[in-house]
């Protein structure tokens, strides 16, 4: 039985996508027909609405651990955040119990870039990952030269593992390189009791106005 997970940050929500939500569909596509936002995830650009209703219907709205980045003031999706898990081989060779780790990918669309949104998205995921998941590793890839997915990991406490030469991606039909980071549970608690207990309690005014600065939501 898959519980509904809503995860709230001062201004996101995070919840599964409803399969034939017409609206949400709509604006996915908009966002996700955008060569900018597809290629930088490594994934190619919608070229019909067909192409996203199946994708969302068939794989996001039965995915218990991905989620619709929903924007609190319009009430409408902006983006997608996800776990996805990673292959047993792989996890087992990083010396990982497959079931305690994942790998995370997100997108957002381009009109709302620069807003700090994907942080505050990606703390609260992580907060669900290492204490309602029981989690002990997320992973994250980005394509070489993705400064701003760097960023986002970076700020929310991710480091450097490792750099992967010649991976295919199924869909744009090339090999690409790309940086792998991690972030651990113990690295993940050790940051949150660092932060100032101030910070996790500002309203949404202060976030809007404070992009850069990344909350640790209701925690
Ligand atoms: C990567 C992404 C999620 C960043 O989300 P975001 O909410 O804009 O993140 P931030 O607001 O924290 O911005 C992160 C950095 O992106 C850069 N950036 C932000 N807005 C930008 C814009 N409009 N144009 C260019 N760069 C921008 C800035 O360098 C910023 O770093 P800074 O805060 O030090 O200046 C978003 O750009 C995106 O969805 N890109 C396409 C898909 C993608 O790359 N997914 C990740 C695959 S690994």
């Amino acid at each position: 039985m898959r519980y509904p997970v809503v995860l709230r940050t001062p201004r996101l929500i995070l919840r599964h996508w409803k399969a034939g939500d017409e609206l949400e569909i709509a604006e996915q596509y908009q966002y996700a027909s955008n060569p900018k936002v597809a290629e930088a995830s490594g994934w190619s650009a919608y070229n019909d609405i067909e192409q996203c209703r199946r994708y969302h219907d068939t794989v996001q709205a039965r995915d218990p651990e991905c989620f619709a980045i929903i924007y609190k003031r319009t009430g409408l999706p902006i983006g997608s955040i996800a776990f996805k898990t990673m292959p047993k081989k792989i996890s087992l060779a990083l010396g990982h119990d497959p079931s305690r780790c994942r790998e995370v990918g997100y997108w957002l669309g381009e009109p709302h870039w620069g807003r700090g949104f994907m942080p505050e998205a990606l703390e609260a995921l992580l907060k669900h990952g290492f204490d309602e998941l029981g989690l002990d590793i997320v992973y994250a890839k980005h394509l070489l030269g993705n400064s701003r997915s760097r960023t986002v990991l970076e700020r929310c406490g991710f480091t450097y593992d490792h750099t992967e030469h010649g991976n295919t991606s199924a869909q744009l039909h090339k090999r690409m390189d790309e940086d792998v980071l991690t972030l651990s549970a113990q690295a993940w608690r050790m940051r949150r009791e660092q932060r100032p207990l101030a910070g996790r309690l500002r309203t949404s005014a202060y976030w809007d106005a404070n992009p850069k600065i990344t909350a640790h939501p209701q925690c």
